[in-house]
C-alpha cells in the first residue's frame, strides 16, 4: 500500500510517498481502507518534533517513534481484530489514531464511530480532532449553558468553525473572532457577532463574556481574563505559545479561584466514542456541518501541511485518498 512516511523530525520536505506493508490489526483494532483524512496542527507538531514538549509526550525523544502521520480518518473496515465487538467488515467509520495519511491503517475500535450515511468521507474525516476539541472545550471544560454569551477566538479555523456551530446549537449567543476576510464565513455558520482581530482587541472592548474558547492563546493569561465576567470561564486550546499560558495557569490557578469566581484552563482533546456520537447527532440534526477549505491528494500531503502551518486555513484541510 502507499503511505506518507518519514524517518526523522523535520519540515514537510522530508515526507515521502512510499510503498509499505499493509498493517494487520491487533486484537482490539480494525483495519480501515482509508478514503479521506484531515490535517491538524498536531500533524506538523509531530512532524517537526516541536515544541520540544511533543517529544516528551511519547512521540520519540531524538527520533520519531511513528514513521507515519495523520490522525483523523474516515473509511471502510476491511478486517477486524478478534476482540472487536462493535464493528464488522464493510462498516463505514470515522475517528482518530495514527498513520492516517495512507491507503490503510489500524485503529482501536474505541476511537471510531459509524459514519452517518449522509456524511461524505471527506466531511467525516474533518470531524474528529477539531470537532472533539471544540465540543469538549465548550461543554466539558467550559460548562457551556444555554443563554450564555460565548466568544470563540480563532473562529475561522478547524476548531473554530466547529466551535461556532456547536456553541450556537447549544443555545448561546456567539461572538466569533477572525480576520476580516473570514467575517462573512463565520457569520454564515451561525455567529451572532463577529470581530476582526486586525482592527479590534476583544479583551479591550469592555464587553464581558461568560465563556471564551481561545484557539490562539497569547503569552499572557491576564489579557483574555479581562474580557470575562466575574464568574466566566476561559478555556485555551492552542496558539503559538501554548506552553506559556499552560504554565501560568498552573501557577495562577489557586490565586484566581480565591480571588473571584473566574476559571481559566488549558485542555487536551480526548478521542472517545460518546463525543463522536454527539457530533454525529449534531450533523444529522443539520446543526453542524464541517467547513472544508482545501482538498489534497495523498501525494500532496506535504503541501497540505505547509498550507495549514501558515495558520490561516478556513475550516478544515482534507486529504482524499
Ligand atoms: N489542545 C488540544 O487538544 C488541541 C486540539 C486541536 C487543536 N489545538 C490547537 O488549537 C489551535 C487551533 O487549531 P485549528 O485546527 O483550528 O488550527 P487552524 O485550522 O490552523 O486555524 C487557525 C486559525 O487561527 C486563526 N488566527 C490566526 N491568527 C489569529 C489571531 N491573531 N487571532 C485570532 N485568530 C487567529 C486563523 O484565522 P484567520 O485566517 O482569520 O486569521 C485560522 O482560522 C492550534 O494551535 C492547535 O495546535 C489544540
Amino acid at each position: 500500500m502507499k503511505a506518507i512516511v518519514r524517518t526523522k523530525y523535520g519540515s514537510p520536505d522530508i515526507l515521502e510517498l512510499k510503498e509499505v506493508d499493509k498493517p494487520a490489526p491487533r486484537d482490539n483494532q480494525v483495519l480501515v481502507r482509508i478514503r479521506a483524512a484531515s490535517v491538524n496542527p498536531l500533524d506538523w507538531h509531530i512532524l517537526r518534533g516541536k515544541p520540544f514538549l511533543v517529544r516528551l509526550m511519547g512521540f520519540g525523544f531524538l527520533k520519531p517513534k511513528h514513521q507515519m502521520l495523520g490522525a483523523d480518518i474516515a473509511g471502510r473496515i476491511e478486517a477486524v481484530g478478534r476482540n472487536v465487538t462493535q464493528f464488522k467488515v464493510g462498516d463505514e467509520v470515522f475517528g482518530s489514531g495514527m498513520g492516517g495519511f495512507a491507503e490503510y491503517a489500524c485503529f482501536r475500535e474505541d476511537k471510531l464511530a459509524l459514519k452517518p450515511a449522509a456524511m461524505t468521507f471527506e466531511q467525516a474525516a474533518a470531524v474528529p480532532v477539531a470537532g472533539l476539541t471544540a465540543l469538549q472545550g465548550l461543554r466539558e471544560h467550559g460548562r457551556i449553558q444555554s443563554g450564555q454569551h460565548v466568544l470563540i477566538n480563532g473562529a475561522s479555523g478547524g476548531v473554530g468553525t466547529f466551535a461556532v456551530q456547536i456553541a450556537k446549537a447549544l443555545g448561546t449567543h456567539v461572538t466569533g473572532v477572525c480576520s476580516g476576510r473570514n467575517l462573512e464565513m463565520v457569520r454564515s455558520i451561525g455567529a451572532d457577532q463577529v470581530i476582526d482581530y486586525t482592527k479590534e482587541n476583544f479583551w479591550r472592548s469592555g464587553k464581558e463574556y461568560d465563556l471564551i474558547l481561545d484557539n490562539n492563546a497569547g503569552r499572557s493569561l491576564l489579557k483574555p481574563l479581562r474580557a470575562l465576567n466575574s464568574t466566566g470561564t476561559y478555556v485555551f486550546v492552542g496558539g503559538s505559545a501554548f506552553v506559556l499560558p499552560m504554565l501560568q495557569q498552573l501557577i495562577l490557578k489557586p490565586f484566581y479561584s480565591r480571588k473571584n469566581g473566574q476559571r481559566n484552563l488549558g485542555m487536551m482533546a480526548n478521542v472517545n466514542q460518546k463525543d463522536l456520537a454527539f457530533l454525529k447527532e449534531l450533523f444529522e440534526a443539520g446543526k453542524v456541518m464541517p467547513v472544508i477549505d482545501r482538498r489534497y491528494t495523498l501525494s500532496e500531503v506535504p503541501e497540505a501541511i505547509r498550507y495549514l502551518e501558515e495558520g490561516h486555513a478556513r475550516g478544515k484541510v482534507v486529504i482524499t485518498v
